[in-house]
């Protein structure tokens, strides 16, 4: 895959998402860049309504634009507000894309997200296996509106010469994190399990499923830097996975995650919960022929998202 150089200093560069745990990390890595930032808050522009957006691209004409905005959430999130997940995703991806399409912006960045990929494909999951079979029931919504917006960002690539690109991070955790008790990822689920476990001083903390699956994490600083690699450097049809090449089972992430929170109490599991997916585990290679390796270890990684969820909840 041949490297391009795209330059982004001097540009207007839109992070959508801004607030959230992707779109904060991209903010704090572009001010490292000599760029002009644009963000609008979804009181002004709620990227769902196609008019708002249509008038803030032809107002704010940016450059480049990072797409992290999304409706996302844990595997109960996912399931149980299945017409919220696939309604706000489709709309925000259609109006995003279409918008910089018209409004001549020079690269975008569509995030996708590891669960566009078959349940069942195989491990060490390829780029190439997208649409290659059914996917997980759970977060179908999700994954079918992602699909969709990758499959725009190849379709204005093809009819319109757009320098769009798609990236597909795998689970991500650190500052920004979601710590709701019931919407939340398995990261920021577990910190703040620990976390009040180890307030309250409990014998036992139960972790949902059967401790067996495993899962890829990556640092979201990590993750930022990522991107602006290959907004910098690439320029494809093809989908990137951005990941750390390497998995952990939920069982010994726990025991991760508690040494990190500094919890010592007995750590079970509650088999009568669905468990997801066996395996995820991003297949870098690409990644790595474009030049970029994830840098920050995942005991360190824990350590520093257990201090922001610390601020973030002001116990810090
Ligand atoms: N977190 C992960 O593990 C992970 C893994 C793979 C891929 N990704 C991808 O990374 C992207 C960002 O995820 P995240 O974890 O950063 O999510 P997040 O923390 O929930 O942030 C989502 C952001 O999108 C904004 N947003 C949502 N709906 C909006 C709307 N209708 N109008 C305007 N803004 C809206 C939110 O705004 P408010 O602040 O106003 O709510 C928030 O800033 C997503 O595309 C996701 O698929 C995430």
């Amino acid at each position: 895959m041949a490297a391009t150089r795209f330059e982004l200093a001097g540009k207007r560069v839109f992070v959508a998402g801004h607030r959230g745990m992707v779109g904060s990390a991209l903010v704090r890595r572009l001010v490292r860049e000599n760029v002009a930032l644009m963000t609008v808050p979804r009181s002004e522009v709620d990227l769902r309504d196609q008019a708002a957006v249509f008038a803030w691209f032809a107002r704010a004409k940016p450059q480049v634009v990072f797409l992290a905005a999304a409706k996302v959430g844990g595997i109960v999130a996912n399931n149980t507000l299945r017409a919220e997940f696939i309604y706000d995703n489709l709309a925000i991806a259609t109006n995003v894309i279409h918008a910089a399409h018209v409004n001549g912006v020079e690269k975008l960045m569509f995030l996708g997200s590891s669960c566009i990929y078959p349940k069942l494909a195989a491990q060490p999951l390829r780029e190439d296996a997208m649409l290659t079979g059914a996917l997980e029931p759970t977060n179908e919504p999700y994954a079918i509106a992602k699909i969709a917006g990758i499959k725009m960002v190849e379709a204005y690539r093809s009819q319109y010469g757009a320098d769009f690109i798609n990236v597909m991070p795998t689970n991500l955790y650190g500052p920004g994190d979601n710590y709701h008790p019931e919407y939340s990822h398995v990261v920021a689920a577990l910190i703040r399990r620990f976390h009040e476990a180890k307030r309250s001083d409990a014998a036992e903390v139960v972790v949902w499923g059967t401790g067996t699956p495993r899962r890829e994490f990556l640092y979201v600083d990590d993750m930022a830097d990522a991107c602006l690699h290959l907004m910098k450097t690439f320029s494809a049809p093809e989908l990137v996975n951005i990941g750390t090449g390497e998995d952990i089972t939920i069982a010994d992430f726990a025991r991760v995650v508690a040494a990190a929170v500094g919890y010592r109490g007995r750590i079970s599991f509650d088999p009568s919960r669905p468990d997801g997916t066996p395996r995820k585990l991003l297949d870098v290679s690409r990644l790595a022929a474009l030049g970029w390796r994830a840098t920050t270890p995942l005991e360190e990684g824990i350590r520093l998202a257990y201090q922001a969820f610390l601020r973030e909840t002001g116990q810090g």
